[in-house]
């Protein structure tokens, strides 16, 4: 199913305001900042901090001024818009009348506590996997720390016969595993402990894996290459977090990745699009150790074949003077990138960092499908507002200023240039792209 990334933009403003507001308070009372975030983490009780890394408060709650996990956003799914429940222990609105066990059945098996089966927007295939101890601490925190509401979201109502909620029991036998994850043996506390964040509780490749006729996750484990090799949600292309050297994590250190989780940018990359609401709302508050072993793991996924390549230009002269190698004939391309794009990203596309991201080398610009960087060059973007990062900086929208035909063409040409070889865009994807963008 789909996620309504538009509407899961609305919460990060919410979530700034709440730091704003926090910061205003911290200085006024002559706190500092860090301080005052070191107490808080050591007060946060550790369900509180496992529904962080699910980030249930995304999905759970309905906007910017909503209560928190009082249900009502609406997420896109191909048979219409599914409406996300009242989590809070509220006994009627909400989930105050589940015991243990019902919690466990929803969040494991997909089954309400009325016996009824939920759609798979709930990710209840990657929480199936999450262990016991997890689930009585995050049991806990929903019972006694989340303030009831009483407020009860719309109901979802989708045609016939996908309303027939009992037909899911068919896409659950046979897409989903319903077992909790098991420590490989042969592997280090660090890996496991990384394999289990994002397969059970970050349910990373709720985005990140390729999707079936029947909309199932391909792969939910590393035994399969399908498994975050890079989907398409909701109109961004989630990108390959394999060890691809062009198109895939491959030269991204484990550093690069937990700095890129922790403060919204790492490598020569900075976050956008439906990954800057994960990292604002989820990743950014991991412990140290969990973003380590989750960037340990993904180091150790092998890389599928790939079609696109990057060649590191040799010499730091031909970095500087030359804009384009790979290929090096006329592009119509250039000129736009001259005009509208080097400012920020520079003429040998290394960007400015930590402000703008380089393009030269990066996997989003090499990534085998390139919605995300279409998307972004028509709407815009902004990098993430996190503790550790850097003021959030701006990418302006070019929907109004260049035609489909010139996207396509500086997007070609970021694609081709300083080492990089990708398969170029077409105006027919932006045209597409603009289309659908604008349902
Ligand atoms: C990707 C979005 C998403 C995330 C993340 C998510 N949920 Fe849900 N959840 C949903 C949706 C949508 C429904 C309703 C599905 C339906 O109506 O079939 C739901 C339903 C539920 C229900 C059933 C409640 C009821 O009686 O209707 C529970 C309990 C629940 N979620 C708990 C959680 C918890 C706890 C977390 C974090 C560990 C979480 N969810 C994370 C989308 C999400
Ligand atoms: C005013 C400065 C500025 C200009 C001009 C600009 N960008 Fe950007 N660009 C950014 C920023 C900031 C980001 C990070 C965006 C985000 O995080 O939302 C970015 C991100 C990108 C990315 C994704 C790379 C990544 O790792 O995030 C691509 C691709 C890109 N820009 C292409 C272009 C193209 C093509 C143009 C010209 C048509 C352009 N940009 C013009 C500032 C700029
Ligand atoms: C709601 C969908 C969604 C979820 C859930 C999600 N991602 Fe992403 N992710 C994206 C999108 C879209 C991008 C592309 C934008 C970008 O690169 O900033 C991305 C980009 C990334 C990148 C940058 C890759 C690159 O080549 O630039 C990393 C690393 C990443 N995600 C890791 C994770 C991890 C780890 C998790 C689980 C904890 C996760 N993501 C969960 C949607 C998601």
């Amino acid at each position: 199913m789909v996620l309504n990334v538009c509407i899961l933009g609305l919460k990060c403003s919410r979530l700034v305001n709440w730091i704003a507001a926090f910061t205003a308070i911290c200085f006024s009372t002559g706190w500092s900042y860090a301080q005052a975030e070191i107490k808080h983490e050591a007060q946060q009780s550790r369900g509180a901090y496992l529904a962080k890394i699910a980030d249930c408060a995304a999905c759970h709650t309905a906007g910017p001024n909503s209560a928190p996990y009082a249900g009502g956003l609406g997420l896109n799914s191909p048979f219409g818009i599914i409406y996300s429940t009242n989590i809070t222990p509220d006994p009627v609105a909400g989930i105050g009348k589940y015991s243990y066990d019902d919690f466990s059945r929803a969040l494991r098996d997909g089954i309400r506590k009325d016996g009824k089966r939920l759609y798979p927007a709930m990710p209840y295939a990657s929480f199936t996997a999450i262990s016991d101890d997890d689930l009585h601490a995050l049991y806990d925190y929903f019972m006694h720390e989340v303030p009831p509401v009483a407020s009860t979201p719309p109901t979802t109502a989708l045609p016939f016969p996908v309303n027939q909620r009992w037909t899911l029991l068919f896409w659950d036998a046979a897409f989903v595993r319903h077992q909790r994850f098991q420590p490989h043996r042969d592997r280090d506390a660090q890996w496991n402990r990384g394999a289990y964040l994002v397969q059970a509780l970050g349910h990373c490749g709720a985005c990140h894996t390729p999707r079936g006729l029947a909309y199932q996750e391909k792969a939910y484990d590393e035994k399969s290459p399908e498994f975050l090799k890079g989907a398409v949600i909701d109109n961004w292309f989630a990108p390959n977090l394999r060890n691809n050297y062009a198109s895939g994590l491959g030269r991204w250190s484990e550093a690069d990745i937990a700095d890129f989780l922790r403060a919204g940018h790492g490598g020569q990359s900075a976050v956008f699009g439906s990954m800057r609401d994960v990292i604002e709302n989820s990743t950014q508050y991991l412990d140290k150790n969990d973003l380590d072993a989750i960037a340990y793991y993904l180091k150790s996924l092998r890389a599928p074949p790939e079609s696109s390549s990057y060649k590191p230009l040799a010499s730091a002269t031909a970095q500087i003077f030359k804009t384009s190698l790979t290929h090096p004939r006329e592009h119509p391309g250039e000129g736009i990138y001259q005009s509208y794009c080097a400012k920020c990203h520079k003429k040998n596309g290394m960007g400015d960092l930590p402000k703008f991201p380089g393009l030269a080398g990066n996997p989003i610009v090499l990534s085998e499908n390139a919605l995300s960087i279409i998307r972004l060059v028509l709407e815009g973007g902004r990098t993430a507002k996190t503790r550790y990062g850097i003021e959030p900086k701006k990418m302006p929208a070019f929907a109004h200023k260049l035609t489909d035909s010139e996207i396509a063409d500086v997007l070609s040409f970021i694609r081709n240039s300083w080492g990089n070889a990708a398969a170029p865009v077409t105006s027919r994807d932006v045209y597409l792209l603009r289309e659908d963008l604008q349902k």
